[in-house]
């Protein structure tokens, strides 16, 4: 059992292999305190780290003393109203407009396994794989009751966090902020990282010392966006890629979040993560609970790597579910970049004749088969075939493909809809917009006010017929656009504040229904490129959109930043045409292959139109993806070498779980005339094992490589790449 409660000290000990999580109880008050996290230790009773005499904590002013003015007890759940001058994790506001809140324990439960949160996505273990630790908190002025929730997990460095918020009083309490978990410590010269970008530009980690005040990130876009990640670590300032302390929290959500860091003048960190309440509130009547989503704490004492590796298998293992989890996805080709909207069912067919003799293994047609859409300007909520454009349906086109021995997937937009199409004709209340203003337009399209039963309904309904029309395999569920001017029609003045977490809980009713009707689909997540890469959308979908940039150079970075957190089993990989679409870049195919490798493998282009010679080289990428895909889906990934720090070129690295095979892609992304080549140092390896080098066919141990060294191919010219695979060998 990773969690116990001693009883003695009044402390509850979460463990996990390396690391170690203390919660105190003080004697007097019975306040929630956070005493320590980070390596692993035997003690309980870790009070002697507090700055200030602990038993005597005066921060609420309730014991007779007076308030401290600056810091304050390290907390595990920070209230508003009562001298915690720090961000709270929960202020509510009573029916007389007061807006104070003070914890006490009141009890507490240790079971193993892991709750389902209702409604919303989350990490799930089994009895053996985790314990949970609930502490039941009171408010005995407001009457409201805050259960924590911890799960401590046996094999990896994870814990998670949420809380449930229940009134007990008979007038309703207002929620106007309800965060999911805090961190309080001490500062150590930390830096913080979090991973910033833009449409075509997600993900990019941006890495900085940690100043006075309060920093983070944050979206109030309605979807956890491409602007800011709900990510961020702390770290020492000398933590490397494998070496150092990191603290870091990722949520389980896709959208509005602050993910804060705060140094105070007395030197203590505050760390929060939650939905963000600028925009929120929820009334809570009567016996009525609000769940918060979940927050995912991780400790690494090996530097970033580590944290990466139990991210990676925590979300692969615990938070992706349906019958892709542990399953090789197919190679497939979408007609996106090769068509747009410009397509008819012979163009598609074409493009998919040569995909199955070329083996690729699914078809997958994007956005522009149904209503009237021949442009982004309209059609988005009218789901039913456009048969001037396919005759016959998305069944015929489904057949023919299925004929050709491929799977076959649909895009969809289930979320929006545009002003020019019949759904919004005949009810312009089913989409978010504020009455008496003009709506707020963006890409031609609105957004649908999923918080509403009878838009999900409608909605829904024309999803369970078009997948149940074909055969369809596959679903691309994308999402092209913000949230704003948010107001629905169906709820309260005192309740429109509601409306954003509504609206997600709204999204994952769809996903969840969709996945339950149709359990054999493979779903992959879009928001306009890369805008909804959460872990709230990996528990629906075990892929998701990397980005709309589908250039080999510009996907390094991108690639490298969202595996960061993300497994690589859930990152969109295609072949993209040359020039780029995104920036014009021309890259060789072979590049464009081994970096779509990474990932999970498509195309994205025409293949009509490709040379000889590069249709030739698919049948060698497809098999390089059957052969080693494996181990990028489920081995363990290394950042080698980054091309956005050396400038020069990019390694990186995934070694099968049995540690018998790694496989490492090298891109020379400028090449550097008459230098020797780089030396990169290989990680993960056994180092008795002896493996051989498939370029080279020198064998050493795996002391040797990582400590010895490998000497870079050379190579002349930019844009090149090189697979290298290192195999166990008995020689
Ligand atoms: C945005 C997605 O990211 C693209 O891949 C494509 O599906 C378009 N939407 C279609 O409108």
């Amino acid at each position: 059992m990773g969690i116990h409660f001693d009883a003695a000290e009044r402390v509850f000990c979460l463990d996990t292999p390396r690391s170690s999580y203390r919660i105190g109880l003080t004697d007097a008050e019975g306040f929630v305190t956070h005493l320590y996290y980070g390596s692993r230790v035997p003690d309980s009773n870790l009070r002697q780290t507090l700055w200030y005499g602990f038993e005597r904590p005066t921060v609420y002013g309730e014991t007779g003393d007076q308030v401290r003015f600056t810091g304050s007890i390290p907390s595990e759940y920070p209230t508003a109203g009562v001298g915690d001058f720090g961000t709270p994790c929960l202020a509510v506001e009573t029916a007389d407009g007061g807006r104070a809140c003070a914890l006490r324990y009141a009890g507490h439960r240790i079971y193993g396994g892991k709750p389902k949160l209702n409604g919303l996505p989350a990490t799930f273990g089994s009895e053996s794989d985790c314990t949970t630790l609930e502490i039941d908190c009171v408010d005995a002025v407001l009457q409201l009751e805050v259960t924590l929730c911890y799960t401590a997990f046996e094999n990896l460095d994870a814990i998670t966090r949420s809380a449930r918020i229940t009134n007990r009083a008979d007038a309703p309490a207002r929620l106007t902020s309800a965060l999911s978990a805090c961190l309080d410590m001490p500062n150590r010269d930390f830096d913080l990282m979090t991973l910033y970008g833009f449409w075509s530009n997600e993900r990019m980690p941006c890495r900085r010392p940690i100043a006075w005040g309060r920093q983070g990130v944050a979206s109030e876009r309605g979807i956890s966006s491409h602007e800011e990640n709900p990510f961020l670590a702390v770290m020492e300032h000398s933590a490397t890629q494998t070496q150092g302390q990191v603290y870091a929290m990722s949520f389980v959500y896709s959208g509005n979040f602050l993910a804060e860091a705060a140094l105070t003048q007395k030197e203590q960190l505050r760390l929060v993560m939650g939905i963000h309440p600028n925009g929120f509130c929820w009334t809570l009547e009567k016996d009525e609970a609000f769940q918060t989503p979940e927050a995912v704490l991780v400790f690494s004492d090996t530097g970033l790597a580590g944290m990466t590796h139990t991210f990676h298998d925590l979300y692969r293992e615990h938070l992706i579910r349906g019958a892709y989890r542990d399953k090789a996805r197919p190679s497939l080709v979408n007609n996106w970049e090769a068509t747009y909207f410009d397509f008819d069912t012979e163009k598609l067919l074409s493009i998919a004749r040569t995909a199955a003799k070329s083996g690729i293994e699914m078809f997958v047609l994007d956005d522009g088969w149904f209503g009237e859409r021949n442009d982004d300007t309209n059609s988005l909520g009218d789901w039913f075939v456009n048969e001037k454009k396919l005759p016959g349906g998305l069944k015929y086109l489904s057949d023919e493909i299925h004929k050709l021995g491929m799977q076959f997937g649909i895009w969809m937009e289930p979320e929006m809809v545009s002003p020019d199409s019949e759904l919004y004709r005949a009810h312009p209340d089913y989409a978010l917009q504020n009455p008496g203003r003009v709506p707020t337009l963006s890409r031609h399209q609105l957004v649908l006010d999923l918080s509403r039963q009878d838009v999900r309904d409608c909605i829904y309904a024309q999803i369970h017929a078009v997948l149940s029309s074909a055969r369809i395999d596959y679903v691309k569920w994308d999402m092209n656009r913000p949230l704003a001017n948010v107001w629905s029609a169906q709820l309260p003045a005192d309740r429109q504040g509601e409306l954003y977490h509504r609206y997600m809980l709204g999204v994952y009713e769809l996903q969840e229904r969709m996945l339950t009707d149709f359990p054999h689909l493979l779903l992959e997540n879009c928001c306009s490129g890369g805008g909804r890469f959460d872990p709230g959308m990996l528990y629906y979908s075990p892929q998701i959109w990397t980005s709309d940039n589908t250039e080999a150079v510009d996907r390094l970075r991108i690639q490298e930043g969202t595996a960061l957190v993300y497994p690589l089993s859930s990152m969109g990989a295609h072949v993209a045409a040359c020039p780029s679409h995104t920036n014009r870049r021309v890259t060789p195919f072979a590049t464009r292959g081994l970096v779509s490798l990474c990932g999970c493998f498509g195309y994205e282009l025409d293949l009509t139109k490709l040379t000889e010679s590069e249709l030739n080289e698919i049948p060698g990428q497809l098999e390089n993806y059957h052969t080693y895909g494996d181990i990028f889906r489920t081995g363990d990934y290394y950042r080698i070498a980054s091309f956005a720090e050396n400038g020069e070129y990019d390694v990186m690295m995934a070694v099968s779980k049995d540690q018998k095979t790694a496989a490492i892609v090298y891109v020379q992304v400028l090449s550097r005339e008459k230098h020797p080549s780089p030396v990169i140092y290989p990680q993960g390896l056994d180092k008795t094992v002896r493996y051989r080098d498939s370029l080279t066919g020198t064998v050493l141990s795996g002391a040797g490589w990582m400590y010895g060294g490998m000497a870079l191919p050379q190579m002349q010219g930019d844009y090149l790449g090189k697979l290298i695979i290192l195999q166990a060998t008995e020689a």
